[in-house]
């Protein structure tokens, strides 16, 4: 079974609601592709318009983080039901910035990859290793540990849902990409530790995106990978030239 290749962008901590709806609306002919699912992750606060500007497109819109309990005393958090609210469907969780500047965890992570598929929200797992790991040679070691703990006490059912983001920190916001094959080789390795946690069916089914100064330019190189079914943008979505990943072929 081909597995549909996903154009997902994080806007991280940029563009206002207006700013949001306008980009939108401004773009979304040029967005519009069949053949590849769309998706813009964008702050908590711009959901509600970017949704109503996505309306009746092939757009989707998703979340940037989550929180995992679902109400009470955590004051700037997000549950999962306000998500539930507003017709989300998709979440990124344990982006590497959250996990350095929010001080996130596995543990913390798998938390709330549960909790989403608790509430049918596609998470958008992220991993990817530091140019340290790289350059000792524990890049797959230490992604391994990110992926296996994430999945803790997820059944295989669950598990296809979750799309997972290979993002190596070093090629994070850089302009430096990993080359198609290094960024292969790390998803394949992923796609392998799926198929020993859960069979050779869900790795088959589950969709590994990378991550990492992606742009018009190099992403059909990497699209055309076996095990790498699209990409997390960055800055490259935050631009109406994100039609040309959109467009990748
Ligand atoms: P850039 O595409 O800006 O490198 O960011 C990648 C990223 O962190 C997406 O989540």
């Amino acid at each position: 079974m081909a597995r549909k290749i996903l154009a997902a962008g994080n806007w991280k901590m940029n563009m206002t609601p207006s700013q949001a709806a306008a980009f939108i609306n401004d773009n979304k002919e040029a967005f519009a592709n069949d053949e590849v699912d769309v998706l813009f992750c964008v702050p908590a606060i711009d959901l509600p318009a970017a949704l109503a500007a996505a309306e009746g497109t092939n757009i989707k819109i998703g979340a940037e983080n989550m929180y995992y309990e679902e109400k009470g005393a955590f004051t700037g958090e997000i549950a999962p039901c306000m998500l539930d609210d507003l017709g989300v469907k998709y979440v990124i969780i344990g982006h590497s910035e959250r996990r350095e500047y929010f001080a996130e965890t596995d543990e913390i992570v798998n938390k709330k990859v549960l909790k989403a598929l608790e509430h049918g929200i596609t998470p958008l797992m992220c991993c990817g290793e530091t140019l340290t790991q790289r350059e000792q040679g524990v890049t797959m070691d230490f992604i391994r540990q990110q992926v296996k703990i994430g999945f803790l006490g997820i059944s295989a059912e669950d598990a296809r849902k979750v799309v997972i983001a290979y993002e190596p920190i070093w090629a994070i916001g850089t302009g430096k990409t990993a080359t198609s094959d290094q960024a292969e080789e790390v998803c394949k390795g992923i796609r392998e530790l799926i198929c020993e946690l859960y069979g050779a069916e869900t790795a088959e089914e589950i969709r590994i995106l990378y991550g990492g100064s992606v742009n018009g330019g190099n992403a059909a190189e990497l699209f055309a990978k076996p095990d790498i079914d699209g990409g997390l943008v960055g800055g490259a979505s935050l631009k109406p030239d994100f039609s040309k990943i959109i467009n990748y072929k």
